[in-house]
């Protein structure tokens, strides 16, 4: 079974972006990471990045039409805009966990609402790229 995890805008920066929150691991250590753990789970990880709100809503179509077993999203900002990736989530069955690096309720207002996590199975952040692992582990127990 396949888990598609989808990071939104400016995650592609990840190791050299405000490292004092979001860490020094880049998205393909992050991938790396994910793609260990998803092995011993028995799962696979399809690790895809992309700075446009309408490539993550096609994802997340494709992620139902191919049947994944889960989405891990990082939608990035779009967490705090989006109502059309609140939509798409809705719109599809696979399960999909919300994922941030940073906890967003200890920082800024503008953060604390999350249309991602409106719609999402649950969601997990505040670990840095380790709540990505923390959220794999929860789609391999759904
Ligand atoms: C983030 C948190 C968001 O508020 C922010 O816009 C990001 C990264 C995180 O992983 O901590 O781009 O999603």
């Amino acid at each position: 079974a396949t888990v598609f995890v989808l990071n939104g805008p400016n995650l592609n920066l990840l190791g050299l972006r405000e490292p004092e929150i979001y860490g020094s691991d880049t998205l393909d250590d992050i991938a790396g990471m994910l793609e260990d753990r998803a092995r011993e789970l028995g799962l696979e990880v399809d690790v895809r990045q992309s700075n446009h709100e309408g490539h993550l809503i096609d994802w997340l179509h494709e992620a139902s039409a191919s049947k994944a077993r889960a989405v891990l999203l990082n939608a990035g900002a779009y967490t705090h805009t989006s109502v059309a990736i609140h939509d798409a989530i809705k719109s599809i069955k696979v399960p999909v966990i919300e994922v941030h690096l940073s906890n967003p309720h200890t920082r800024e207002a503008f953060r604390h609402k999350s249309y991602v996590g409106m719609a999402a199975k649950g969601s997990v952040a505040g670990f840095g790229a380790n709540s990505y692992i923390v959220a794999l582990e929860a789609a391999a127990r759904l």
